[in-house]
């Protein structure tokens, strides 16, 4: 594992966007996984910047969805979807073929799971995943707790993400259950990105880089990847501690 202490979010939008392309160029057809919530939005923005120049060409990436809220219309305010479609999706007009995600509206949760993981038995595995750290720890929606051998699954969310995630919608929502790709899935990937931010995030960051690997942090199960960087910034490195 490699960390990477970017000055300020901005570098490390810049760094991952930067990271992302170099991994894919060489590829024909690179499956991209690139988590929603607040951190990877500099990183869209910097995506977007270089394809409106035209200086990115991702005609053949595909992409997976990381996560999605259960039981949420997919395209409701809030919904990890409906960021892709506005952030990435639209202005870089992807082809809807090309993206596989997790319909949270579905009746059949594990038949859900399944059609995700024959996709990735189809064009898999992930060739460059971009993640982000919850404030217990989690990653997709790999809740503390969850068994590192699962793949694509529903999880129970736990009582910090439901009060977290608040702030991804106007008004109180009640949030139970989530679908995500797994652990398993993500220990795959061939390159592996978590990208946190601000000082909010440091202890959390402190425990995941610092402490035991255990399930009841999630990410830390991630870190004997042989091909993953965390790119963190200034702020949310505030607490580790000098090698
Ligand atoms: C959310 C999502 C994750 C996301 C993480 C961090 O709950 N399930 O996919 O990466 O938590 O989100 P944020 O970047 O908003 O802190």
């Amino acid at each position: 594992m490699e960390i990477s202490v970017c000055d300020s979010y901005k570098i490390l939008s810049k760094r991952v966007a930067i990271d992302i392309i170099q991994h894919t160029q060489p590829l024909e057809e690179p499956l991209v996984c690139i988590a929603t919530g607040e951190t990877p939005k500099g990183l869209y923005k910097e995506l977007r910047e270089r394809y409106n120049q035209n200086s990115l060409d991702i005609s053949n990436w595909r992409f997976i969805e990381l996560d999605e809220w259960l039981d949420l219309e997919n395209d409701c305010e809030g919904s990890c979807l409906r960021r892709l479609n506005q952030n990435l999706f639209k202005p870089l007009n992807v082809n809807e073929e090309k993206v596989c995600c997790f319909d949270g509206k579905t009746n059949n949760p594990d038949d859900e799971c399944q059609r995700v993981e024959s996709f990735l038995q189809s064009y898999g595995p992930i060739d460059v995943a971009v993640i982000g750290l919850g404030m217990n720890g989690h990653v997709g929606f790999n809740e503390p707790g969850t068994d590192p051998s699962l793949r694509s699954h529903v999880s129970e969310l736990d009582s910090v993400t439901k009060q977290v995630s608040q702030k991804y919608f106007s008004k109180s929502k009640q949030l139970s259950k989530g679908i995500t790709l797994g652990l398993a899935d993500l220990r795959e990937a061939k390159r592996l990105i978590l990208i946190v931010s601000g000082h909010k995030k440091a202890t959390i960051v402190q425990q995941v880089l610092e402490e035991k690997i255990s399930k009841n942090l999630p990410a830390t199960l991630l870190r004997d990847h042989l091909n993953f960087t965390v790119y963190l910034d200034s702020d949310a490195a505030n607490l580790l501690h000098p090698i």
